[in-house]
């Protein structure tokens, strides 16, 4: 079957400033330098973001493969400790931002529409140490200074601005389950980051506004459909609470202006109470989002809980578990379940729940280990499954957008292989290689060339049917 793309959908791919840029000329760490810093040893093969892409040397080598991989746009991040020399001044650091210009005039010129993150994990370092990240009021601030001075620079020039990436992920896994650093568990401060997140979008959404400045705002959140596994009233409760705190926290505070009753009622009782103030509620209210970013890689599938947790220490999984379905399909490398149609569910959220904002989604890739082994002769990677997983998540979006969701772009993850947080470079997820052993020789892989041929004759083919046959 052949699906074609809408006039004025976007095609493109993702990239974040720690995963591809390297270290050079860099004076201060950012978040997840000092997880790499603090135990090297848990990344994969040691490897960390040193070098990663080399793309701070090597950006119009780069970008020069965009277009030939079709891309119409790429959003990275700029790198808050690259960008700004003293963080409390927000004074910029002129050698630090010339790069991030030459990386916009670059793409420009290339016919790429660039797109800035502010914030893809790249919090610096020192404002961690000396106040505790986004749990701090103050460092909100100085991101809002932050995100001033990148909207000075670059509106007019960039068309959609992004406030941050994920900005889930650090709180919870650093700060509720404790596995990236500092390894801590301290369920407050994850919520506090959460929340300063929130506060912090908003202020820079107001900012933005008032500065007239050119283009669209928006946050970019990982968001997979939840399912129950069954009907049960329990089950359904079960999904209830996974969305209250995966879905809806950021969702309904940054679409609706309002930060869900029950979640604060819970966190309260709970030791994690947030420290809200009626400023900030009155700010949150009036400074949604104008455009909202998802990141799919996989759905959430919930049951209610057969065991109650033995954690002396609050975590929302008390009121729900995975639940493991049988013959779903995985990703076996990342571990992760492919389901292309909670995309087109998830679109129906928005649509339905979330005012039909307008969206993009920002990030939807697969992550292979050991794609060497499907080289052909002219050592082209033959990532046929990659270009499978794409087709099926474009045409479950595209159907979606038939019946009106307000979805105006589809952007891979990724453009390049690249860095991941203590994966490194065991999962691949590039249109183009990056080999380690050949001097990070870049090489267009099969799925680059189906998505150049996807992105400019504007239509694709799928082999197997959205709706599977009964046999
Ligand atoms: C997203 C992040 O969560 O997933 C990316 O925004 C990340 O930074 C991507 O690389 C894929 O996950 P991973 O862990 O396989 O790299």
């Amino acid at each position: 079957m052949k699906y074609q793309l809408p006039e004025g959908f976007i095609v493109g791919a993702s990239q974040a400033a720690w995963q591809t840029e390297g270290w050079t000329a860099k004076k201060h760490d950012n978040y997840v330098d000092y997880m790499y810093k603090q135990a090297p040893n848990r990344w994969f093969d040691g490897i960390g973001p040193t070098i990663a892409c080399d793309f701070y040397n090597r950006y119009k080598e780069d970008i020069a493969l965009m277009p030939q991989v079709g891309l119409q746009a790429n959003r990275f991040s700029i790198d808050w400790s690259r960008f700004i020399e003293d963080f409390e001044t927000a004074t910029v650091n002129e050698e630090g931002a010339q790069f991030y210009d030459n990386v916009v005039d670059e793409m420009l010129a290339k016919g790429v529409e660039p797109m800035i993150c502010l914030e893809h994990w790249e919090l610096p370092y020192e404002l961690y140490e000396k106040y505790g990240g986004y749990a701090s009021k103050h460092v909100i601030e100085l991101y809002v200074k932050y995100a001033e001075q990148v909207f000075k620079r670059y509106s007019g020039r960039v068309k959609h601005f992004w406030t941050f990436n994920e900005p889930g992920v650090i709180p919870e896994l650093c700060f509720l389950h404790g596995n990236w650093a500092p390894s801590f568990v301290e369920p407050k401060t994850a919520f506090a980051w959460n929340y300063g997140k929130v506060v912090a979008t908003a202020k820079a959404v107001k900012l933005f506004r008032e500065g007239n400045y050119e283009g669209k705002i928006g946050t970019i959140l990982n968001l997979g459909t939840v399912y129950a596994r069954s009907n049960h009233p329990r089950d359904l409760e079960a999904k209830r609470m996974a969305e209250l705190f995966n879905f809806r926290f950021y969702m309904d505070s940054l679409v609706h202006g309002i930060v869900p009753q029950e979640l604060i009622e819970i966190l309260a009782e709970n030791d994690c109470a947030l420290e809200i103030t009626a400023e900030e509620t009155a700010i949150i209210a009036e400074n949604t989002i104008e455009i909202l970013g998802i990141n799919y890689y996989q759905p959430g599938r919930v049951k209610a809980r057969e065991t109650q947790l033995a954690h002396t220490f609050f975590h929302p999984d008390q009121y729900f578990e995975h639940y493991d379905m049988q013959g779903k399909r995985m990703n076996p490398h990342r571990g992760w379940e492919i389901y292309p149609k909670a995309l087109y569910d998830l679109a129906k959220t928005v649509q339905e729940e979330y005012k039909n904002i307008e969206w993009m989604i920002m990030e939807n890739g697969m992550g292979v280990e050991g794609e060497e082994k499907y080289k052909n002769e002219d050592l082209q990677i033959q990532d046929d499954y990659r270009i499978e997983f794409f087709a099926e998540h474009l045409a479950w979006l595209l159907r979606a957008v038939e019946e009106g969701s307000n979805c105006s772009g589809y952007l891979v993850w990724n453009f390049m292989d690249n860095i991941s947080p203590y994966n490194a470079l065991k999962n691949r997820y590039g249109l183009v290689e990056m080999d380690l052993t050949q001097d990070r020789a870049r090489r267009i892989k099969k799925s680059g060339e189906w998505f150049y041929q996807m992105s400019t004759t504007r239509e694709f083919e799928l082999a197997t049917p959205l709706d599977p046959e009964l046999k």
